[in-house]
């Protein structure tokens, strides 16, 4: 992998079922922290990492991605006819106008593995990122996945984003063992498996949902069967991509929030308003209230 990520695939097809009854007619992904959905910090991400290509792998039902990036004819005019220039460019800055957004559908529910292949035909025979808008990660300096491009580009290597989750938690994340340690935040992957036991855990260092990956992951997924939950995983195709060229697990500077749980929406929702100089006062003060 020679050439710098410019794409970057959002597998956003999932049911949300940890957020019904709200996700009956919302998707999970337009779920707001603060005054933004989920789907624009990521999008905001990748972005940063000098993304111009955006591939949503969507499913049949949500129409809500597509219209959130969309022009809002309407709204833009009525906007601009009263002045509100401040509003009208919160409205117009979802997506920046170098950038193109591509939607394609996941036929199926058949894994994360699945919805990355769908997006086979936009990325072609190019390095390629993947977010998963789940995981929010908040930071002062570059975005995690900028930071994955630079070392993806570096070592000529897939990239992987990685944190250390409790033990007991191992099953709930694709875990890496790793090797040679390249630098201070990257080392190189010798095993990767989706959702072990604790007792089957080969360490304790848990996926993040951000990968960097070369083109050749597709030959890959597409004989990839179905692993772990009988779905076609992600996962399973990186440990086959390792006899092959190798693989980054990557310690990413940034605080990762899970918000695909109602107590990871909540925490990161906390965190965002206690960053923030207007609400931070009245939000200590209604923590304080609640003791
Ligand atoms: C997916 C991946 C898993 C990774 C996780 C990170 O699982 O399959 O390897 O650790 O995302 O969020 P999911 O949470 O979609 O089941």
């Amino acid at each position: 992998m020679s050439n710098r990520m410019r794409k970057v695939v959002f597998p956003v097809a999932g049911l949300g079922t940890r957020f019904l009854p709200a996700t009956k007619a919302v998707a999970k992904e337009m779920l707001p922290v603060l005054d933004r959905p989920l789907i624009q910090y990521a999008v905001d991400e990748a972005v940063d990492a000098g993304a111009d290509t955006l591939i949503f792998v969507t499913n049949r039902y949500k129409h809500a991605i597509a219209d959130y990036f969309d022009k809002a004819y309407e709204l833009e005019s009525k906007l601009a006819e009263k002045g509100k220039e401040e509003m009208l460019a919160q409205v117009q800055g979802t997506l920046p106008h170098h950038v193109r957004a591509v939607f394609v559908t996941q036929p199926e529910a058949l894994g994360l593995g699945h919805a990355v292949l769908c997006a086979r035909p936009v990325v072609g025979n190019e390095p390629f990122g993947v977010i998963l808008p789940d995981d929010l990660i908040v930071n002062d300096g570059r975005s995690a996945l900028s930071q994955m491009a630079d070392a993806a580009e570096t070592w000529d290597a897939g990239v992987i984003a990685v944190e250390e989750v409790p033990n007991d938690q191992t099953h709930k994340y694709g875990i890496v063992a790793t090797g040679e340690q390249m630098d201070e935040r990257s080392a190189r992957i010798t095993h990767m498996v989706e959702k072990p036991r604790p007792e089957d855990a080969p360490s304790n260092l848990g996926v993040v949902g951000r990968y960097v990956l070369p083109a050749r992951i597709f030959d890959l997924l597409e004989k990839t069967s179905p692993g772990s939950g009988g779905e076609i995983q992600l996962t399973d195709a990186i440990e086959d991509l390792l006899k092959q060229q190798s693989v980054l697990a990557y310690r990413f500077q940034g605080r990762r929030f899970d918000c695909g749980n109602k107590l990871g929406l909540v925490r990161a929702t906390l965190h965002l308003a206690l960053r923030d100089p207007e609400l931070a006062p009245a939000v200590y003060e209604i923590a304080e209230g609640l003791r």
